[in-house]
């Protein structure tokens, strides 16, 4: 970071201006260093929800919103999602480089050797009730990682935390396929190391004793460029949560384990179920002649209903991973004869009406990842209570790679925002009697 430019900021209120050093990321906007704002004006900049905030310097993803463009480490998202499966771009995610074939070889037998989970591990399980939601399972199991793993929960040794990150990318598809098992009452099934990462998953999902799961490659390939569009989104909600928890020293298992807690919300990878949960629903109310109805209510401020799937924070212009996943979703509807589905007709209805409305297009709606992801995983036979899940085995390599770049800083500092504080000043105490 390179300070050439500064700008300079003068107050109304007798506070002397103060000059800030700008810095140049290699793309994107430059940022301006507010750190010392407080220390020589005593006053703190305002910024809830960082409209305009860049909390860290990262060399790992980059978003240009306005193009809708997505790189991880440099490379296009559609190169790689056309290129590489999901275990060279968490290579690449990672280590920084896109692995040789001999690197990745190493890398996927490193991680077959930890998919598996230790066998007390499987009695966590049968603590929780059968329709616990499998979200509320994967915050716990994969928290409670760093109770059976302590060997590598030293987050000063690179080595440790190299194979922290190994670990848990290894054991989340297994630890989600026991929660989907164990809500329908099937016995867990273990990893299989001559399957790729993704149709790993579907054979611990879909496989039983009785008979193995028959790989579909067209789903194997949608279900790895699931994981690949989902491995890492810059500083997200989520991703943030894990810096933040991360910051405090805290271990690599529990700050994955926050950053799954926040992923779930219904604004961020929970979204995806959501967006399912209102397809049902349009779908119960009538179909496809109700769609008018129901963006009539998702226009209405008042009524606190929005086009789930739609809209970004980031991107004004159509998320470049709902466009790759829209091809996958036909690929698989097509694969599966499933175009003539009325829930997937519904989808695909609304998908053109909210394109073409002015609402969504003045407002620069587009379809998310989320929209199609969700469409294409109901397709697959994956539960929509498992969607987020899912986004969560895929964005662990995300996470964990950002939480490894922040510790590896060597100025690291605990993150602690302030606040404009509008409560109470000191006030004098009441005794009960007197209230
Ligand atoms: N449906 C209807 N109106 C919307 C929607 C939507 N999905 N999204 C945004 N708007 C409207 C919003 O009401 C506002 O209108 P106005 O300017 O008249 O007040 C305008 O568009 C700008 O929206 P915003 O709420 O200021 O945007 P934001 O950046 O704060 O929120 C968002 C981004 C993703 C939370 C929001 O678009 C949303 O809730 N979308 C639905 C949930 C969803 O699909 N989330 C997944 C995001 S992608 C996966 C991920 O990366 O986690």
């Amino acid at each position: 970071m390179k300070g050439e430019h500064k700008a300079t900021l003068s107050f109304s209120d007798g506070t002397p201006s103060i000059e800030m050093p700008i810095y140049k990321g290699t793309v994107g906007p430059d940022v301006i260093d507010i750190r010392k704002i407080y220390g020589q004006t005593g006053k703190f900049t305002f910024d809830p929800g960082f409209m305009s905030t860049a909390a860290c310097e990262s060399k790992i993803t980059y978003i240009d919103g306005d193009k809708g463009e997505l790189v991880y480490r440099g490379y296009p998202i559609e190169v790689l999602a056309q290129n590489c499966d999901f275990l060279e771009t968490c290579y690449l995610l990672l280590y920084g480089e896109l692995p040789t074939a001999a690197e990745r070889g190493q890398f996927g037998a490193e991680i077959n050797n930890h998919s598996m989970v230790h066998e007390q591990m499987h009695r966590f399980f049968t603590g929780f009730r059968r329709d616990a939601h499998p979200m509320a399972i994967l915050v716990a199991v994969i928290g409670a990682l760093a109770a059976f793993y302590h060997d590598t929960l030293d987050i000063t040794d690179p080595e440790s935390r190299r194979k922290s990150a190994i670990r848990v990318i290894a054991k989340i598809p297994t630890l989600m396929a026991m929660a989907y098992k164990y809500s329908v009452g099937e016995p867990f099934r273990y990893p299989r190391f001559e399957l790729s990462f993704a149709a790993n998953i579907m054979q611990m999902m879909f496989g039983t004793p009785c008979e193995d799961y028959v790989r579909n490659d067209v789903l194997v390939r949608a279900l790895d460029r699931i994981l690949i569009l989902h491995a890492d989104h810059e500083q997200n909600a989520s991703t943030s949560t894990v810096r933040l928890a991360g910051s405090s020293g805290a271990n690599p298992f529990a700050c994955i384990s926050a950053g799954i807690s926040t992923l779930w919300g219904p604004a961020h990878g929970g979204a995806n179920e959501a967006c399912l949960v209102m397809l049902n629903k349009l779908l119960a109310d009538g179909g496809v002649s109700k769609i008018g109805d129901f963006i009539k209510q998702v226009k209405d401020k008042d009524s606190g209903v929005k086009l789930m799937g739609f809209g970004h924070r980031v991107y004004k212009n159509y998320d470049p991973r709902a466009k790759l996943m829209r091809e996958s979703c036909h690929e698989v509807l097509t694969e599966l004869g499933l175009h003539d589905d009325p829930l997937f007709a519904i989808a695909m209805k609304l998908e053109q009406i909210a394109l073409e409305d002015d609402y969504f297009v003045s407002r620069k709606l587009y379809p998310n990842v989320d929209y199609y992801s969700g469409i294409v995983q109901k397709a697959m036979g994956i539960p929509v209570s498992m969607f987020t899940c899912m986004f969560a085995v895929a964005r662990t390599v995300g996470w964990i790679s950002q939480w490894n770049e922040m510790i590896s800083e060597p100025d690291q500092k605990i993150g602690r925002p302030r606040q404009l504080y509008t409560g109470y000043p000191t006030r004098e105490f009441i005794p009960m009697n007197k209230r």
